[in-house]
């Protein structure tokens, strides 16, 4: 199937002479919804804003459903509803006048109902005729949302929806966000939550320091997610994996001295046992022993590590 946005060696550096991406090619695939993860100033909110063509991409080419955002700039960006980072707004415009405007602007025919249905699943509905600057933070982020939700658009952005939100307002948007991909919706949200990511995407993507460094299916991270290791700490330092050992999935670390040994904790048997056994017969013995396992949040942190 074609991707429902596709990004091609990308590139983008700012008028002061900063590189905030380097050759970014990403696929995004209708109806998925993919997270994008990295440390701050990363790279996140520029490659979002060069999709929805807000940042001048340097080089490179984008398409959305087939347009290319700049040739085609008018079909691209009415596909896209957009939440950003940094809310700017009509603060003295009502809820309801703002986000009825913000679907006019896209040329759609008013419709009071949807924009009450938006209202009401944001839980904004009772503060409709409030000025906007009387909101909360929270329901200015929620004020946001509905004004992105207004032109129906395919594809829905949404930059760090969640900073600076409530449980139980987080909760209630995973709820939307999955409401809206059941109707076909495309999401792509960057968070610095990994729970938010582990939770709700189908794909995870880590951008660091502007390269796209991973991309991946979470059920695949998850799967690495669900390996452990046991460490054995050994009375004597061994040399090298012994032969009659060769089916584990056996390293030797720490000069020798430690035997660490990988399994999948989802498997139906870790083989513990079986190797415990196998160590006794080749006469291996060991003084202590630990386990650890490795999270999304030890994957994601490692990986940025290791470029730095
Ligand atoms: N208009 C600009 N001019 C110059 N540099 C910029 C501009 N906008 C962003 N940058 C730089 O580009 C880099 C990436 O910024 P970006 O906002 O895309 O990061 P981010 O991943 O969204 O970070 P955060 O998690 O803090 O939101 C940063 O080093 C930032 O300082
Ligand atoms: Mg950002």
């Amino acid at each position: 199937m074609q991707p429902i946005i596709s990004v091609k060696d990308l590139c983008k550096t700012y008028s002061s002479g900063f590189e905030a991406l380097k050759s970014i090619n990403l696929d995004v695939r209708k109806g998925e919804i993919f997270a994008l993860l990295g440390p701050n100033g990363a790279g996140k909110t520029t490659l979002i804003g060069t999709i929805c063509g807000i940042v001048n991409p340097t080089s490179g080419k984008i398409t959305v459903a087939g347009h290319d955002i700049k040739a085609d700039y008018r079909a691209a960006r009415s596909m896209i509803g957009l939440v950003p980072q940094e809310l700017t707004t009509n603060a003295f415009e009502t809820v309801w006048g703002d986000v009825s405007f913000s679907r006019g602007l896209f040329g759609r025919k008013a419709n009071p109902a949807l924009i009450e249905r938006i209202l009401r699943d944001l839980s904004l509905w009772d503060k409709k005729d409030a000025k906007i600057i009387t909101l909360s933070g929270g329901m200015k982020r929620r004020h946001m949302i509905a004004k992105a939700l207004s032109h129906e658009p395919e594809i829905l952005f949404l930059d760090e929806p969640t900073a600076g939100v409530d449980v139980e307002l987080r909760r209630d948007m995973w709820n939307l966000v999955r409401t809206m991909r059941e109707t076909g919706v495309t999401i792509i949200l960057t968070t610095h939550y990994i729970e938010e990511a582990e939770e709700m995407a189908d794909r995870i993507g880590v951008i660091n320091k502007g390269e796209l460094i991973l991309v991946e299916e979470k059920a695949e991270l998850m799967r690495n997610l669900g390996k452990k290791q046991l460490t054995l700490h050994l009375q004597a330092p061994l040399q090298e994996v012994p032969a009659a050992l060769r089916d584990y999935q056996l390293e030797l670390a720490g000069d020798g001295n430690d035997l660490v040994f990988t399994y999948d904790s989802r498997g139906e048997r870790t083989g513990i046992t079986a190797l415990l056994a196998d160590l006794g017969d080749a006469g291996i013995r060991f003084k202590d022993l630990q386990t650890s396992q490795s999270s999304l949040e030890e994957i994601f942190v490692n990986l940025v590590r290791d470029r730095t």
